[in-house]
């Protein structure tokens, strides 16, 4: 009865994929993985240096030769993650809003998708991993043993994003931020390469009206299912 080792997390922005896949990792002893960070790295680093977003080949270019490190958090101060980017520490940078509002045009460019998907699958083949993204059932790890597939509606996630933002001090309107989360879903589920969009075989959870605890509650036990089921 072997427990899921390689568990995928896809959905939308701020469905609580990130939080449930880190409490996942976190109570399983599993690595975490969130992909969308490597797609906001290469962003920051083309910011960073000047180059143009919207330059599809310097773009590839500098996700195919930028060192990106993703490793398990070395400082407590709030992060799931450090993130680094030619051994810069990055990992709250890459959370600005210049990052935000270009990351998708990056994330659709199909050299960047190349390079670091190839990166992240060679992580996952490890195992003992939960790994987050848009595409990790579908493309990055098509094998994995569990494929979550997490949404709620948009009213709920921007609803979620504002009180998140609000707890960092920072001021945003609901109505920006919903319009905001709109484009971005269009952006990410309408681009040619790796659509956003459930693998076939995936469980989706709507966590509309769900606390985390709930949810995790719920995919733990998908994982004891799974375990009995093979
Ligand atoms: O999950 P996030 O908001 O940090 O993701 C940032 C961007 O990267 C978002 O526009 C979707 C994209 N992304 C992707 O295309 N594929 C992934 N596996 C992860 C993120």
């Amino acid at each position: 009865m072997p427990f899921p080792s390689i568990i995928a997390i896809d959905g939308p922005a701020a469905s609580g994929k990130s939080t449930l896949g880190y409490r996942l990792a976190r109570k399983l002893g599993y690595l975490y993985f969130d992909t969308g960070v490597m797609y906001r790295a290469v962003t920051w680093l083309a910011l960073d240096n000047g180059t143009d977003v919207y330059d599809e080949a310097a773009v590839t270019a500098l996700a195919e030769s930028a060192r990106i490190d993703v490793r398990p958090p070395t400082r407590d101060d709030g992060r799931t993650a450090d993130v680094l980017v030619n051994g810069q520490d990055v990992t709250w940078e890459i959370r600005r809003q210049d990052v935000e509002s270009k990351v998708s045009v990056v994330a659709a460019y199909p050299g960047v998708r190349a390079a670091l998907t190839e990166q992240q699958r060679r992580i996952g083949l490890r195992g003992r991993v939960v790994m987050v993204g848009r595409d990790i059932g579908t493309v990055v790890l098509p094998e994995a043993d569990l494929k979550i597939y997490l949404d709620a509606s948009v009213e709920e996630r921007a609803r979620r994003r504002f009180t998140e933002l609000q707890a960092r001090g920072v001021s945003a309107s609901l109505e920006e931020i919903t319009a905001a989360m709109r484009r971005r879903d269009e952006l990410d589920s309408t681009r040619q390469v790796a659509p956003l969009r459930p693998a076939e075989d995936a469980v989706i959870v709507n966590s509309d009206g769900m606390s985390i605890e709930e949810v995790l509650a719920y995919v733990v036990e998908l994982c004891t299912r799974e375990a009995q089921r093979r």
